[in-house]
């Protein structure tokens, strides 16, 4: 027969920091966080042996009176919430009332706090033991010590890592919490060394700078936009940088690093077409919801959120992250930050405001890609008042090799990679084409005939009816021979047998689940297939049809397989390199 008995208020601690302290790293984390909902605007962090011998963290907050600071280590004592309606939009990090007993009952445990200068309280406590209560003279604001953690509990420990591991945890968890409150000083010292002194920052690139170096904060997007209840931003990696060095994560919801494979996989859903699949861009993201529509009380460290509308929520991240990658500012440079974007010419006296006339390369007539986007300019995504007829003002262009477009703006110089260009303006066009039907085309005098390869052939059957869709008329003429009579007309020089074939051959075992990463598939291949190639020789018609027409796409930046379409070179980075300054 099972006797049952109820715990004992130190055995449930035990087990209450099981799920909340489960390791140095989240002993840091709630007491930083505990500092924060205290007011504090300095902390330092002072951690030995990894975090395992020693951790303590003093700020510079409200600090508390006697009376609370030996309630502070009771179970479900706590100053931030009254009833359980009050987790509906908590606005600090705690509210659970068990941090510091959960800590407390696996570690000797040192509480020194004053409310105001001068009388203060010292409550010390071991494995969780009833605690012993001293005065204390010091400033105001609390520090928190935390010797010997698992000192009483074997199984526990040794499930620690290596010093040098349970550091690098602590570090990960400062830096999320350093991103969140930039406001806040913040000084770490290991082992005796400080090894972090960050000031407050007045933005969020600014951190970033501080922590990671201000040549990486430069070379970041900024992330700003409101999709209805939900406002996104922060800063992600130009797709050009992508790939060169490990990513960094950082994702928070109204001021609370949070951990969400979702938002993640939204906001690099938003690179589609911009770099290659499977490389993964650094991601610092703010988001802002109605407190009513987030759950913060789902996970017992407190690091994952429940969204009441989360598809709502990753599409506004899908959107941000996309409107931030359709600016300028996110195009390669030559070192140093890409200058602002759309292109001024205001003071350059050179410029003819020439306005867009159709010419062969024209996209002038289509239709933008997404109707919320506008389209005047090469920040095609931010101008949201301006319409696809609005003039493009075009700037002198010069061709180089046959395969660059070059001209100057107010902040420097722009280099346009024709084929790269091309290929982004097709790729646009074919998958509105795709999604829209109605696609001009060009009957042929003389039909063509293809003799294609079973699998070409087979990969044709597959596409066929989108083929068609794209403007290709072809009948089928007994095994895997085509008859094309009517083609759509990219540009002059348009190959089009060649490029049927070779767009088949690049189709061939293609099995994309989803109509939609088929039309991309299809889209991208063809629009390689079927661009100016570098070497062509552009007319000056041509080269402004195709700068009219890159400005109005969403993504003017890159192209469709991860490269530049767009290098920036800033009157400001020249000057350097010629010691001007
Ligand atoms: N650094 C501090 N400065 C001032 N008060 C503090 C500090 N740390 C803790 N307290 C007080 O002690 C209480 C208990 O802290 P504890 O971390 O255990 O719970 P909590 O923060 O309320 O909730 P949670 O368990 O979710 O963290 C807090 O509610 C707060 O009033
Ligand atoms: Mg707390």
């Amino acid at each position: 027969m099972p006797r049952i008995t109820v715990l004992d208020n130190t055995v449930v601690d035990q087990i209450a920091a099981g799920e909340v302290v489960e390791r140095p790293a989240s002993v840091v984390k709630e007491l930083v966080e505990n500092a924060l909902d205290a007011g504090a605007l300095s902390i330092d962090i002072t951690c030995e042996d990894g975090g395992r011998a020693k951790i303590r963290v003093a700020d510079d907050g409200c600090g508390m009176e006697r009376g609370d600071a030996v309630l502070a280590l009771a179970r479900h004592a706590t100053s931030k919430i009254r009833e359980s309606s009050d987790i509906v939009g908590v606005a600090s990090f705690g509210f659970r009332g068990e941090a510091l007993p959960a800590i407390a009952s696996v570690s000797h445990l040192e509480l020194d706090t004053a409310a105001a200068d001068g009388a203060g309280t010292r409550v010390t406590t071991s494995g969780g033991e009833s605690p012993n209560v001293s005065d204390a003279a010091r400033r105001r604001g609390t520090s928190v010590t935390v010797e010997r953690l698992f000192y009483n509990s074997p199984a526990r420990q040794r499930f620690l890592r290596s010093a040098r591991s349970e550091w690098r945890g602590i570090v990960d968890v400062l830096t999320l919490l350093a991103l969140t409150r930039r406001d806040v000083r913040v000084t770490v010292t290991h082992d005796g060394r400080v090894t972090l002194g960050l000031p407050p920052a007045p933005s969020l690139r600014a951190r970033v700078g501080a922590l990671w170096g201000a040549a990486f904060a430069e070379r970041l997007v900024d992330v700003d936009d409101v999709s209805g209840p939900v406002r996104v931003a922060g800063l992600v990696e130009r797709p050009a940088d992508v790939g060169t060095a490990s990513r960094r994560l950082f994702l928070s919801v109204n001021g609370r690093a949070i951990r969400d494979g979702g938002l993640v996989r939204a906001a690099e859903a938003a690179y589609r077409s911009t770099i290659p699949a499977g490389l993964r861009p650094t991601l610092l993201l703010e988001l802002t919801v109605p407190h009513d529509s987030l759950d913060v009380n789902v996970h017992p460290a407190k690091v994952e959120v429940r969204f009441r509308d989360r598809w709502p929520t990753e599409r506004a991240v899908e959107h941000a992250v996309r409107r931030a990658l359709g600016t300028g500012a996110s195009a390669a440079t030559f070192g140093g930050r890409a200058a602002a974007w759309p292109p001024t010419f205001d003071a350059t006296p050179a410029v003819d405001r020439e306005v867009l006339r159709p010419a062969p390369l024209d996209d002038a007539h289509a239709t933008p890609l997404a109707p919320h986007v506008g389209t005047a300019t090469l920040d095609s995504a931010g101008a949201a008042a301006s319409r696809e007829s609005d003039p493009v003002p075009v700037p002198p262009l010069l061709q180089l090799r046959r395969t660059y477009i070059t001209f100057e703006h107010d902040e420097g110089i722009v280099l346009i990679d024709q084929h790269s260009a091309h290929e982004r303006v097709l790729y646009e066009r074919f998958l509105r084409t795709l999604d829209r039907g109605e696609a001009p085309s060009q009957r042929l005098l003389f039909p063509i005939t293809l003799h294609l390869g079973p699998a070409e052939g087979d990969a044709f059957d597959e596409h066929r009816e989108l083929f068609e869709k794209l403007g290709f008329e072809i009948e089928g003429f007994g095994g895997h021979t085509l008859i094309v009579s009517a083609v759509p007309m990219p540009h002059p020089r348009f190959d089009a047998p060649r490029c049927l074939r070779d767009t088949l051959a690049a189709l061939t075992g293609d099995r994309s689940p989803s109509a939609a990463s088929r039309h991309e598939r299809l889209a991208a291949t063809l629009a390689c297939k079927a661009a100016i190639k570098a070497g062509d020789p552009l007319s000056p018609d041509e080269m402004r049809a195709l700068y009219t027409a890159l400005a109005r796409t969403t993504l003017p930046a890159h192209d469709v397989h991860g490269r530049s379409t767009i290098v920036q070179l800033s009157w400001d980075e020249l000057e350097r390199r010629f010691g001007r300054r």
